[in-house]
């Protein structure tokens, strides 16, 4: 299959997330060359990648339209960067959150690469303009960040550096469609990129109702997995204003000046003291144990349902 390839990506450093990528670009057809800094962490990855191929097949949950032999046969691992990157049109940077480390990469893939590849980082929270500063090849830039676990969570948030060309974020976009995930721009580099400013606002405000004694942590969750989250998973924040009166003016007219209400009573940004984090460890581990074993079943669970729900939502939303 390899040499009817799509193309060649390169994933740099073979983790939880690298292993995502490779098995994603995988299913779109895609040549994947896995390159890390200790050997064992490929040979790990292309281990685990196999058994989670094989898992996903039995679950009828692999993706792209080749088989599970197709797809390995297009994984290979290699111990030599340089040697990884020749020919490639996409590397995928997946090592630590360290911006020091990251740049450090960054500035060896610039010495080596061509003109045309593009060079993409995973990171969760580091600025495009801190991570690709000075780099010649600054204009084939971006940041590619996915959201755990990848292979069942499809968006994929595309953060330019000022410099980046706009022809680097249009391949990068086409080329997560192509692997069956769900790109979205940032416009303009901000802290914390969309996702997680809006995560962090769910989470400052929910933090501050179980300090204030307002609702317990459990009952907390359950406002979002039985309430919002219902329809989050498929419709976003603004849409539901929109279907929430008729249209969004209406919305606006109707119930802004409620919003702007309860808004100012919001108190300021957590401390996330020690004594309320133990207050809703308690009530978290009265579900979910806090020692490995719990944790990893719970993960698997969730990961589970999700697999579920991205079937319900590809019958409910062709595309
Ligand atoms: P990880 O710790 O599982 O994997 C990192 C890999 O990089 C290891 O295999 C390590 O050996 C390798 N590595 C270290 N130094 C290297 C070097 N100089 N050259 C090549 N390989 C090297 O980390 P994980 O969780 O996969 O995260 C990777 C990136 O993805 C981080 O920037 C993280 O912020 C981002 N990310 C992580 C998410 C998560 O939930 N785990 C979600 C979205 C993004």
């Amino acid at each position: 299959m390899a040499s009817s390839a799509a193309g060649c990506v390169v994933i740099v450093g073979s983790g939880v997330i690298g292993r995502s990528w490779a098995m994603l670009f995988a299913s779109g057809g895609f040549q994947v060359k896995l390159y890390d800094i200790e050997q064992q962490q490929i040979r790990n990855a292309l281990e685990n990648i196999r058994k989670e191929m094989k898992l996903l097949e039995q679950a009828g949950s692999l993706k792209g339209s080749l088989s599970v032999e197709e797809q390995l046969s297009l994984i290979s691992g290699c111990p030599n960067i340089q040697e990884a990157v020749e020919g490639a049109m996409h590397i995928q940077e997946c090592v630590p959150e360290d911006l020091e480390l990251k740049k450090k990469i960054f500035a060896q893939l610039d010495s080596i690469i061509d003109d045309r590849v593009i060079l993409s980082s995973s990171t969760s929270c580091l600025m495009p303009s801190k991570l690709f500063a000075g780099l010649v090849h600054v204009k084939q830039c971006i940041v590619a960040h996915p959201v755990n676990p990848p292979y069942y969570i499809p968006l994929v948030e595309l953060v330019p550096h000022p410099e980046t060309a706009p022809t680097t974020v249009d391949r990068t976009h086409a080329l997560m469609k192509k692997i069956g995930q769900c790109p979205m721009r940032v416009q303009k580099e901000v802290a914390g990129f969309v996702l997680n400013r809006l995560q962090y606002a769910i989470i400052s405000e929910a933090w501050r109702l179980v300090e204030e004694g307002i609702v317990s942590p459990s009952d907390l969750d359950l406002v979002m997995s039985e309430g919002l989250g219902m329809r989050y998973a498929f419709i976003g924040p603004l849409e539901t204003m929109h279907l929430n009166a008729e249209g969004m003016l209406s919305y606006c007219d109707r119930y802004s000046e409620g919003i702007k209400h309860v808004l100012q009573t919001f108190g300021p940004i957590p401390e996330f003291s020690r004594a309320t984090a133990e207050k809703v460890n308690q009530d978290m581990c009265m579900k979910v144990p806090d020692d490995p074993e719990h944790l990893a079943a719970r993960r698997q669970w969730r990961d589970e349902c999700l697999m579920r729900l991205a079937k319900l939502k590809s019958q409910v939303q062709p595309q």
